[in-house]
């Protein structure tokens, strides 16, 4: 059975969802939603960068799984930072996808001297029931200490990049200190660990697949997790982690795959 996160609101997020990055065209990604919903996800994550809300929104429409049981993410891009382009820019989210409200909206990136006011715009859109809970993606401790000086509400989330090559062990300490909670983003290393000796071992142990065994990993250190796949196949695989544990050496020996390695941007270097 799959499992929820409590947030520090209270809102009960899911563990494990779809992430649909990369996915352009929007028959791919509804094909892939539906596939998602059919194989009992409940969560969704996209964003207006992404270019395919249109698309979530047709397979949500279409599914017979009632809105208010699914978990719908999406975030702010860059571009629409600031107060009054959050609000227009949500407006627009929402009207893509079909739906009066989200689950979670997300500020993309810190960029520099805007993810304050960006930040005002998410207090005000959560206040006024358009969100049920609201975060930020990519922030490291320095954005976040900055961001919680003059907010008002703490973010709830942490939408970073996250997977056994990055195990983002001091940011995940962060977090859990502050009670954010932290969400992987590419946990799969876009694909760069499936054929890693160490984790084929652990899959051959357990009679599961190395993207399995690294989707439980994620949620053996808490981390809410989102792979990608376009693959109906694939996509029902990745959800099927709820009937086996990893043991304490199987996550040390996992841990210990860390390179500080990034598939995507540092958010300390990042072009914006
Ligand atoms: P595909 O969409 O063809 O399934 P990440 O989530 O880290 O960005 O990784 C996504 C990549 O991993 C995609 O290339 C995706 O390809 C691939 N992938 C996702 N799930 C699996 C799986 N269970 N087995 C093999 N490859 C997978």
């Amino acid at each position: 059975q799959w499992t929820t996160t409590t947030l520090h609101n209270g809102v009960e997020m899911p563990t494990l969802g779809l992430g649909v990055w990369k996915m352009e065209n929007n028959d791919e990604v509804k094909t892939a939603v539906q596939a998602a919903i059919d194989a009992g996800y409940k969560a969704i994550d996209t964003a207006a960068a992404y270019k395919n809300e249109e698309g979530v929104g047709a397979a949500i429409k279409d599914s017979s799984t009632p809105r208010e049981d699914l978990f719908i993410t999406s975030k702010v891009w860059n571009d629409d930072q600031g107060y009054e382009s959050t609000l227009k820019a949500f407006e627009d989210t929402v009207t893509k996808l079909g739906v009066d409200t989200l689950d979670l909206y997300l500020i993309h990136w810190p960029v520099e001297g805007k993810y304050k006011e960006t930040w005002k715009a998410m207090e005000k859109l959560y206040k006024d029931g358009r969100i049920r809970a609201i975060g930020v993606s990519n922030f490291h401790p320095a954005h976040l200490e900055d961001l919680m000086k003059d907010a008002e509400i703490k973010p709830m989330v942490n939408q970073v990049e996250f997977h056994p090559l990055l195990n983002q062990q001091e940011l995940r300490d962060y977090c859990n200190q502050h009670s954010i909670q932290m969400e992987a983003w590419s946990p799969l290393a876009q694909g760069k660990l499936l054929d890693n000796d160490v984790v084929k071992q652990i899959a051959d142990q357990h009679g599961k697949s190395t993207a399995q065994v690294i989707i439980r990993w994620d949620l053996e250190h808490e981390v809410v997790t989102i792979p990608k796949s376009s693959n109906p196949e694939r996509i029902k695989q990745n959800f099927d982690v709820f009937d086996f544990e990893l043991t304490k050496d199987n996550i040390r020996a996992i841990d210990e795959l860390n390179q500080n390695e990034r598939m995507g941007p540092d958010p300390d270097h990042f072009d914006f």
